[in-house]
């Protein structure tokens, strides 16, 4: 009886450590209040008083309008979660919009909480992602890469690292759903060069096998953030 209660709390144990994606909700809805006040932080945020609700928590507008692509990436991503739409709150779920100028590019970035599902409307767009570190330290990280044309679709792996690069001349249209109310996105470059303080020389010099004068140039850069 003993044994079998431990394996019961054991098998529990692993399913919560297994389980990484936002947590399912309690109740029909939870739209979150409005909490840059508040003194108190939960994981996600607390939640309206069910019958003051109305449609209007629900509901965002706008995401015809396109975002600016005038910076030096040629690319914005129209993030719409939690924070813009109350009604997201638990519900494990975010929509995006993402604009590209002629060869612009969304760059090597992870959302840590959340896959991406992309659809392309307009243009054409080279999409990869790479896996993470294989077990066989002989092996490398492995490279997926389309290209994607209107109507096609792919899918991000949650936390691995990807990117979407315009490669027509015309402007590019995308919309990506992502499994979180608050995806998240750490951009590889702005993280590890434009990090506030900056990261130690000493630490990038071995980490890239570079020399300073590499790291200084990278780190003197402005890693500008597209969403
Ligand atoms: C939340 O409240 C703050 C301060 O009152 C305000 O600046 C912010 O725009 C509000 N956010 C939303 C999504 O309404
Ligand atoms: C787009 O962004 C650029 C650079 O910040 C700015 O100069 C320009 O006015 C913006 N365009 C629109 C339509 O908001």
């Amino acid at each position: 009886m003993k044994i079998a209660l431990g394996f019961i709390v054991l098998i529990a144990t692993l399913a919560s450590i297994a389980h990484a994606s936002d947590p399912s909700p309690l109740q029909d809805f939870c739209v979150a209040v409005n909490d840059s006040m508040a003194a108190v932080f939960v994981n996600g945020k607390i939640c309206k008083n069910p019958n003051q609700v109305v449609a209007e928590d629900f509901f965002f507008p706008g995401l015809n309008k396109p975002g600016n692509t005038s910076n030096p990436l040629g690319s914005r991503v129209t993030l719409v979660n939690v924070d813009k739409l109350p009604g997201l709150n638990t519900l494990g779920i975010s929509l995006a919009r993402l604009d590209f100028a002629p060869y612009g590019l969304n760059p090597p970035h992870t959302h840590p909480r959340a896959t991406e599902i992309l659809v392309v409307i307009k243009g054409t767009l080279y999409v990869g992602f790479v896996t993470s570190n294989p077990a066989d330290p002989t092996q490398k990280n492995k490279l997926f890469t389309k290209y994607l044309y209107p109507g096609d679709v792919f899918v991000f792996p949650q936390g691995l690292i990807h990117f979407q690069f315009n490669v027509g001349n015309e402007n590019a249209l995308a919309f990506a759903g992502l499994s979180s109310q608050n995806p998240g996105v750490i951009t590889i470059a702005n993280a590890v060069f434009g990090s506030d303080p900056p990261i130690s020389p000493d630490v990038l010099t071995k980490a890239f096998q570079v020399e300073k004068n590499v790291i200084d140039y990278l780190q003197a850069q402005f890693w500008m953030n597209n969403s």
